[in-house]
């Protein structure tokens, strides 16, 4: 099968999130079972810096929107994946990151950035970018993505289309203005575009809801999310829409790069370790300690996070339960960045136990393996986590999760029985309720485990034990993308839309 992946952030060239991660693992994996995968994405000008190589190709007839827009070639790291950049620099060449100049504030012409983005998405979708190529499926992800399902629907003659939620969160709301602007057709299928029933969020303009409604399939990145937003705790207002998406809505579980993130062969870290040699793992833990300047201490157990610094990471958590957790002799190193409220707490806590919690406010591909493969146990008190992969990565490395029993969190965790000595398959620490005392609770059945080494290596080697390769979700979205190919006697003749 041709298939077209579409997502605003792609591992190694732009990150922000596990949705850049999973860009370029699922096409690879998509890859191995036979499928012809490319991948478009923005050309931001971070990305333009990086890439000197860069080759224009298709040749996009008109200028969109007002503007005109070439599609430059590269290819994804390590392979012949062909990556297309939407290159537009009234639009993407611009300093900061994809959505806005700072992480937590979004450029205030995004609706217009990514309306233009999924036009070109469609444009190559259609086969009307110059470049010869018809894909059978168009694969899109998040909001950034969401009205290429809409606009695919204006021809007659169309790829079908998957649209996969990794946030449910950011649903991409613009004004009504901001709606007029794009010039969108107003009726799609029978459907007015500015309604309840389509684009119409509490008077908003929605993103998502433009791909929930007009793509052939929905699906997100975890079964039990997948189930969780259908509640009114967890659906953020598209409970209602998605319940009535029904059965073409389901969960597939993301995977992790195990070549990428495997403690045997990774040269981000101090020392390469496996589950036969654990003992190793020790030397990452003093280099963790020595990169956050805090004391080489063997003994007491070191928690670790890596994390974007917002709400939905659940921080506050670890900040309310902190006096507990450094009077039980825990300590604690935090890598992260996003919220400046967020980041200031974290610091003001750092001046409060200096020598006990350390944290860097940055993003840092080294130092988020070190801290995985260096601390005794990873926290991730997500209020709410659509897949996640560091829980993942963590097991892999011996590093043993603590996390809140949500989503993906809760799929890729087997939690310890409490304070038993017959730790059965476990493979972390999961707490139930999103409080403090929950959290500490689950902190405490942690150290019980640690004070019995037998105990611990046997939770470590669980972990590392487990598969969480590509390939599993790789079959499931084949299976998905065949069971929405249309029998060949549906096909209509082409139109276009000029
Ligand atoms: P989300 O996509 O919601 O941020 P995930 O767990 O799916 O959560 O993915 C987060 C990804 O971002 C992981 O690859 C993680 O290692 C990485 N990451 C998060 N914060 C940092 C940071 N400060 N420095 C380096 N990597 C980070
Ligand atoms: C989102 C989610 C995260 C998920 C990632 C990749 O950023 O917050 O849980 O792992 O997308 O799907």
């Amino acid at each position: 099968m041709n298939i077209l992946f579409a997502c605003s952030e792609l591992y190694p060239l732009i990150k922000t999130g596990g949705l850049a991660d999973v860009a370029y693992n699922l096409p690879l994996a998509l890859k191995k079972q036979g499928h012809r995968v490319r991948i478009v994405l923005p050309a931001y000008r971070s990305l333009l810096n990086d890439l000197s190589h860069l080759k224009a190709v298709g040749q996009i007839a008109t200028t969109v929107q007002g503007y005109e827009v070439s599609l430059l070639k590269t290819n994804l790291k390590n392979t012949d994946i062909p990556v297309y950049l939407v290159h537009c620099p009234a639009l993407f060449d611009r300093p900061g990151g994809p959505y806005g100049e700072y992480s937590d504030v979004g450029w205030d012409d995004n609706a217009e950035r990514f309306g233009m983005f999924c036009r070109i998405v469609t444009l190559i979708g259609t086969d009307r970018a110059g470049l010869n190529w018809q894909p059978d499926m168009v694969h899109c992800n998040d909001w950034h993505t969401g009205l290429v399902p809409l606009l695919l629907r204006v021809y007659k003659t169309r790829p079908r289309c998957l649209y996969t939620i990794h946030n449910l969160a950011y649903q991409g709301l613009f004004s009504k203005a901001d709606f007029t602007a794009l010039k969108l057709p107003e009726v799609i299928d029978g459907v007015r575009l500015w309604n309840f029933r389509a684009l119409e969020f509490h008077g908003k303009m929605s993103f998502i809801k433009a791909g929930i409604v007009f793509a052939d399939a929905v699906n997100t990145v975890s079964r039990g999310y997948a189930q969780e937003v259908l509640s009114t705790e967890f659906g953020c207002g598209l409970d209602g829409l998605l319940g009535f998406v029904g059965e073409r809505f389901s969960g597939i579980g993301n995977g992790i790069d195990s070549q990428l993130w495997d403690p045997g062969n990774d040269h981000f870290i101090e020392t390469l370790y496996g589950p036969s040699s654990l003992h190793r793992k020790i030397f990452n833990k003093l280099a963790v300690q020595a990169e956050f300047h805090l004391p080489n201490n063997h003994e007491r157990l070191l928690l670790g996070v890596v994390s974007r610094l917002t709400d939905q990471k659940g921080i506050d958590l670890i900040l309310e339960t902190l006096p507990l957790m450094m009077q039980q002799g825990l300590d604690l190193v935090v890598l992260g960045s996003g919220d400046k409220k967020i980041e200031q707490a974290l610091e003001q806590a750092a001046r409060k136990y200096p020598g006990r919690l350390s944290v860097k406010l940055i993003y840092d591909e080294r130092i988020a393996h070190l801290v995985i493969a260096g601390a005794d146990a990873l926290l991730i008190p997500s209020r709410y986590e659509p897949c996640g992969l560091t829980q993942m990565y963590a097991q892999r490395y011996g590093t043993v999760p603590v996390a809140h029993a949500v989503g993906g969190l809760a799929d890729t965790i087997i939690d310890i029985p409490p304070y038993s000595e017959d730790i059965a398959d476990a493979t972390g620490v999961l707490f139930w309720e999103h409080s403090s005392s929950a959290m500490f609770e689950a902190l405490l059945r942690l150290e019980f485990v640690y004070g019995n080494l037998l105990l611990w290596r046997e939770l470590q080697r669980a972990g590392m034990g487990e598969n969480f390769s590509w390939d599993h979700s790789a079959k499931a979205y084949t299976n998905l993308y065949d069971s929405l190919l249309p029998e060949p006697e549906q096909i209509d003749e082409k139109v276009t839309i000029g």
